[in-house]
């Protein structure tokens, strides 16, 4: 079973299909899939549903687990956020969207470093990394001021409906998370 956590604002829980119209709403949104790579834009009807059986599938093989943050004092659903796992290395991806009516709030910070706890003090995960478009620093801020690192840019690595965009890269491993835990 998926675990739930519950931080300062937010639950983090499995995603449910009940989530499916919040997350087509939001995510349908052009500015937040303007930054991601894979939230498709238009957001098709079914999309969202795939999405969830995909997180649900990707859960129980052992390849990730993607969370619904919803907030404590609304119970709406502010965004998802969720680790990648290769486990052959250890390691995992972090991804993360919030919907545009709640940015600016500490919410994706307040989530991913969350997600750092569950992925090293429960899984114990050698490393986290995540990449982020360079035109995207809000996502920069929120690995920076969780402890993430600045690895480096790929330039013009990907296309995004139609422009080449550079990565950058940000990480951190387990040893470097708990010395900064002290
Ligand atoms: C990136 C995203 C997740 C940030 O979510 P959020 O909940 O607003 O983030 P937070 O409030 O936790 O932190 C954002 C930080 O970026 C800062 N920031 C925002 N816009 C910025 C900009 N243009 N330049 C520099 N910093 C910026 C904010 O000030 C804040 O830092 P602070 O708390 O020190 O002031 C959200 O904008 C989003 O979902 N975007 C679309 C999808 C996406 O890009 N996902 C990430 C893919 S890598």
């Amino acid at each position: 079973m998926q675990p739930t956590f519950v931080t300062e604002r937010l639950i983090l829980r499995p995603l449910q299909l009940a989530d499916a119209p919040s997350i087509q709403n939001l995510a349908g949104e052009k500015d937040v899939a303007s930054t991601t790579l894979s939230i498709p834009h238009p957001y098709p009807d079914g999309a969202a549903e795939s999405f969830i059986a995909a997180t649900q599938e990707r859960y129980s093989k052992n390849l990730g687990s993607t969370f619904a943050l919803i907030s404590k004092e609304t119970s709406e659903l502010v965004g998802c956020a969720g680790m990648h796992i290769v486990s052959d290395y250890n390691r995992a991806e972090l991804a993360y969207w919030i919907g545009k009516p709640y940015w600016g709030h500490g919410y994706a910070t307040e989530a991913a470093r969350r997600m750092l706890e569950y992925g090293f003090d429960e899984l114990k995960l050698n490393r986290i990394w995540a990449a982020a478009l360079d035109r995207n620093p809000a996502s920069s801020m929120v690995m920076q001021k969780i402890g993430m690192k600045y690895e480096g840019k790929l330039v013009q690595h990907i296309k995004k409906w139609g422009e080449y965009e550079d990565l950058v890269y940000y990480g951190i491993t387990i040893s470097e998370y708990e010395t900064a835990l002290g």
